[in-house]
């Protein structure tokens, strides 16, 4: 090779190397292959909220917090669409998972019946949003990842699934709740083509939501690319209108179409300050987008946010007890600290998935057009107190009450953790 063949290609690979080292080096930190587990309280902090098995993703409204859980071991390792597990479609058809409803008084967590509503429920995430028709009353949307009937009747007679048909047949249920009753009536059921990978639910208003496709291939080697690489911005963002509240159908009486395209695995969907605002939670890479709802109810990312973990349901806490020198206002974020032994551990019902936690504040700067955020870690396990965290809120307690300390309580649950937590921290 000739010398001035070598010198361009030293050239070539050390322009590659200086333009992708900060990219690389960002998904080797958010996949965790740079980090170790950590502890950031001792086990007498943390209150273990009892029956709260397996849920993903939790809401406040008022003073309850809204939360879908599997409430069991044997359907949610043998069947959860979105992490690829697919193995008992039968043992799924039986699947009975429920909306919780959690005290903020007390950390109790209740049952709530489900009226009218038959079927399998394989949890996943949900919105709260009040009934504008009656005062003291929410709507629920909840994501449920049924299992085809195809593929239940294939498994079952053991024959071939027919091509074409998906494993799961995956939809979204609406539920009608008056806030401190124990129980949440079905109102409705809703299924589209363009709703294929649902993960998280944005209730604008209780006929508009939003719902997010985490994924773009529902399995197979496509998949782990659309995983693993950042550049693989396939999924979307549907929205949906409803029309009818009474259809039978699911198919019918509701128009979908396709509000955002371009993230990378996005996922988690939660509100912001104001009522146009959504952020979006990026799994796999660890990125936080802010959105507005355009007049013709598109999103419109405004803003970009990474974080050094994966994350995954975004929930905005807004500080009541903010002054004009200390506003801890921002949003919360629950991730994994070491994501890229997901695929392994996700399989094994004792694993123990490490968590962190995120706020995440703007800084407030004079007369400057880019916010500037300040990440900060509030809480970290080892995942034996609570694994594989999805969502997290935070709610604020008087300081007067804490020695003028600013603290709150946190609330983490984890889609694969035999409980969620309670744990004060500091803000
Ligand atoms: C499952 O997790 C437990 C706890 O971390 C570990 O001891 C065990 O070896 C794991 N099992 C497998 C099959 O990886």
């Amino acid at each position: 090779m000739s010398a001035p063949i070598t010198i361009l290609k030293t050239a070539a690979a050390a322009f590659l190397a200086a333009y992708y080292f900060p990219v690389v080096h960002h998904w080797l930190t958010v996949l965790g292959f740079l980090r170790s587990a950590n502890l950031s309280h001792i086990e007498e902090e943390i209150v273990q909220i009892e029956d709260t098995v397996h849920c993903e993703d939790i809401h406040r409204y008022s003073d309850w917090l809204f939360t879908a859980c599997e409430d069991s071991f044997p359907t949610r390792f043998s069947w959860f669409p979105p992490l690829v597990i697919f193995k008992n479609p039968v043992l799924a058809s039986q699947a009975r998972g429920s909306i919780h409803v959690i005290d903020i008084k007390d950390f109790k967590s209740k049952r709530l019946v489900l009226q009218n509503f038959e079927g399998s429920f394989t949890t996943h995430g949900i919105d709260v949003i009040a009934d504008p028709k009656k005062k003291g009353a929410v709507y629920i949307f909840a994501v449920n990842h049924a299992p085809h009937p195809e593929y239940v009747l294939s498994v079952k007679n053991r024959t071939p699934l027919p091509e074409g048909t998906p494993k799961a047949r995956s939809q979204i249920e609406v539920f009608h709740h008056v806030l401190g009753s124990s129980t949440a009536k079905w109102v409705r059921s809703i299924r589209h083509p363009l709703i294929k990978t649902p993960n998280d639910i944005f209730a604008h208003t209780p006929t508009s939501i939003y719902v997010t496709n985490d994924h773009h291939y529902i399995e197979g080697h496509l998949r782990q690319v659309e995983v693993l690489i950042p550049a693989a911005r396939w999924s979307n963002t549907v929205r949906v209108q409803i029309d009818d509240w009474s259809s039978s159908n699911p198919e019918a009486g509701i128009s979908a179409s396709i509000a955002l395209t371009g993230l990378h695995n996005n996922n988690g969907l939660g509100h912001g300050p104001s009522h146009e605002d959504v952020a979006i939670g990026s799994a796999a890479s660890g990125i936080l987008s802010l959105a507005d709802i355009t007049d013709s109810q598109q999103l419109k990312v405004k803003e970009t946010i990474y974080l050094d973990s994966t994350i995954d349901n975004p929930s905005y806490f807004k500080d009541e007890y903010a002054t004009e020198e200390n506003d801890a206002s921002g949003y919360v974020l629950g991730g994994l600290t070491k994501a890229g032994e997901l695929a392994k551990s996700s399989q094994n019902e004792t694993a123990t998935e490490p968590v962190i936690v995120w706020l995440v504040q703007p800084v407030k700067e004079e007369g400057k057009a880019a916010k500037i955020w300040n990440k900060k870690i509030i809480f970290e396990d080892d995942g034996s107190r609570i694994r594989s965290s999805s969502a997290a809120v935070l709610l604020g307690i008087d300081p007067a009450l804490e020695g003028g300390k600013k603290r709150a309580w946190l609330v983490v649950t984890g889609f694969l953790s035999s409980s969620a937590i309670a744990v004060k921290v500091d803000l």
